[in-house]
């Protein structure tokens, strides 16, 4: 039997779901004021085929410490979905399936919906930021991440008075994350920052590292960087974005509340319950390289203590 193809409808072509999605994430592209300019964008417009990004604008904030080795930096990773290990992300993230790729916006926003990574990135400058990752097992990197503020992406989507809070929810799929049939942590893993936090030119929507796209193990192909706080705030391979007026649950404080606090800045006066939060170990340096001081908000108290006047860091930890 054949049909002229003027008398298909998109309906009948498309599975209806599939159909009905795609319409909404194009309503979002048009709520957002990106249609018809952007929508429909292929990913190589907005991340480069190569994997190599050209002409990145250098930010003039960056740390001048010798950056770690991008070797150290995406092969020693947090990333639990994929195992527990330090290791296991750069073994088992390759089943990360990162394009296509959306993120869904909800709250407390006036233009809420399903935007692709595409609609996400295309409008954005992107810049190298050397930041210090500092995580809670009293380890530390120095970083060139790639990105661009996150106060600029909130903007678009117009967030009301009563967003206070904004909440980030990673991917979880048994299908391509190993890691969640361990009930390690309660899945999906998700991160939460105040709204001055969040729109603080600090923090990072981060999609590269040392001047290449995210290796999955990383968090392709979103994640934040959140440089005053302790590693774990920084969430991977971000699917959803919540605004909301009440303070979010987060990971780590579900998994552990006597250990990590929802505020989790850096702080070298505050011990972790089970050990000291004073020092750090440089990773690549060696096993006997002398531990270095852990300074307080990881080194940017000038750009963001202002942000915790009055609350006490000690309970708020
Ligand atoms: N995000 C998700 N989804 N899952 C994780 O296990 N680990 C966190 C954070 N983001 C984690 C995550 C922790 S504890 C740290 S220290 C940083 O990612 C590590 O980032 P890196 O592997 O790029 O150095």
């Amino acid at each position: 039997m054949s049909t002229k193809q003027h008398d298909i409808k998109p309906s009948e072509i498309t599975p209806e779901d599939v159909f009905f999605k795609r319409r909404e994430i194009l309503q979002s592209a048009v709520a957002l004021g990106l249609f018809p300019a952007l929508a429909g964008r292929s990913r190589a417009a907005v991340l480069p085929a190569s994997g190599e990004f050209s002409g990145l604008a250098s930010w003039p904030g960056s740390l001048t410490d010798t950056p770690n080795s991008l070797e150290e930096i995406s092969s020693y990773n947090n990333y639990y979905e994929f195992g527990t290990g330090k290791d296991d992300p750069v073994r088992n993230a390759h089943t990360l399936v990162t394009d296509p790729w959306s993120v869904s916006v909800t709250g407390e926003a006036a233009r809420t919906g399903d935007y692709t990574l595409e609609d996400i990135l295309a409008p954005h400058t992107l810049e190298e930021r050397i930041y210090r990752l500092r995580c809670v097992e009293a380890w530390s990197m120095v970083v060139p991440w790639v990105g661009f503020p996150l106060a600029d992406l909130l903007a678009r989507f117009e967030p009301t008075s009563q967003a206070r809070y904004v909440q980030f929810f990673t991917l979880a799929d048994r299908e391509q994350m190993p890691g969640l049939r361990s009930p390690v942590l309660d899945w999906p893993y998700r991160e939460g920052l105040t709204i001055e936090e969040a729109m603080h030119p600090l923090t990072l929507m981060t999609v590269g590292v040392y001047g290449k796209v995210l290796p999955n193990q990383n968090g392709a192909p979103l994640r934040l960087i959140v440089p005053w706080k302790y590693g774990f705030k920084s969430i991977k391979s971000i699917v959803r974005i919540h605004f909301t007026d009440r303070q979010p649950r987060t990971s780590w404080n579900m998994a552990a509340p006597h250990e990590y606090g929802f505020y989790s800045n850096v702080n070298p006066n505050v011990d972790h319950p089970r050990w000291s939060q004073a020092t750090e170990r440089r990773l690549g340096g060696g096993l006997f390289a002398p531990r270095i001081p852990t300074l307080m908000f990881n080194g940017y108290a000038e750009e963001v203590a202002h942000l915790y006047a009055g609350l006490d860091l000690v309970r708020n930890y």
